[in-house]
């Protein structure tokens, strides 16, 4: 499995936790017969439903027509981590990604990019591709500190092992998550022209209030490679909507 950039955009769906089993199954099944009516499609889609769901929805008829990922993993392999999952655990139930230092993790649960560099080397050595998230607060975009914080947050969350094949990075500014605000075109073309700059050839998804009216916009602006969903991935209408704007 390779992350490697190519022509076809990353549409990564991220359900934080949202959905019991039946709603899971029937959003993957929709999502899956919808995949597999169309003859060709110019996306790789990827799915990152709670870790209570993985095991049930990667092992449904048809669902190898998506990826999958995980929403967080531990830095260690193993131990005495309660509550936590290690990146082997999402890899074993047929994870080939997995998210990390989303802003609700660095967040929620005062996760440093230091955190979110041991878990992507954990990521690395269990064969997963880390999506490792990064992205500036309201106050420090008005403070006109937004391209130096998502700068350090690179540079502090990426291992140096990182390459195209095994990492994504994501621009998601915190105060678009959620909110219905998204980052304006030229806001997305210079953050993501910035990020290019110190990342090289991995792959640069845009997260934050993505939805079917702006994905087409955001989509074909330079160096976004693809999109990172929340809301809108519960949708299978709107979430394909996404997709095929690609
Ligand atoms: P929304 O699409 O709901 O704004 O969430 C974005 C996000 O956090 C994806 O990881």
């Amino acid at each position: 499995m390779s992350a490697t950039k190519s022509a076809q955009k990353l549409i990564v769906g991220n359900w934080k936790m949202n959905g019991l089993l039946a709603d899971g199954e029937a959003r993957t099944e929709e999502l899956v017969e919808a995949i597999k009516a169309r003859k060709s499609f110019l996306f790789d889609m990827v799915l990152c439903p709670p870790a209570t769901l993985i095991g049930v929805l990667t092992s449904l008829g048809g669902s190898s027509l998506v990826k999958w990922g995980g929403q967080d993993c531990h830095a260690k392999e193993s131990g005495a981590f309660t509550g936590d999952i290690s990146a082997a655990m999402l890899q074993d139930l047929g994870c080939t990604y997995v998210i990390l230092g989303h802003s609700e993790r660095r967040q929620n649960h005062k996760e440093s990019s230091a955190t979110v560099q041991e878990k992507a080397k954990a990521a690395h050595a269990a064969g997963l591709i880390a999506i490792i998230c990064v992205g500036e607060t309201d106050a420090e975009r008005t403070a006109g500190k937004a391209n130096d914080i998502v700068s350090e947050q690179l540079a502090a969350s990426i291992p140096a092992g990182a390459t195209a094949a095994n990492t994504v990075v994501a621009y998601e500014p915190v105060w678009a998550i959620g909110t219905g605000k998204t980052a304006s075109a030229d806001d997305i073309l210079n953050m993501h022209q910035h990020i290019r700059g110190k990342v090289g050839d991995l792959a640069i998804l845009y997260g934050g209030s993505v939805k079917g009216s702006n994905a087409a916009e955001i989509l074909k602006t330079p160096n976004v490679d693809g999109v990172l969903v929340g809301g809108a991935s519960l949708k299978v209408e709107e979430f394909l909507t996404i997709a095929t704007a690609a």
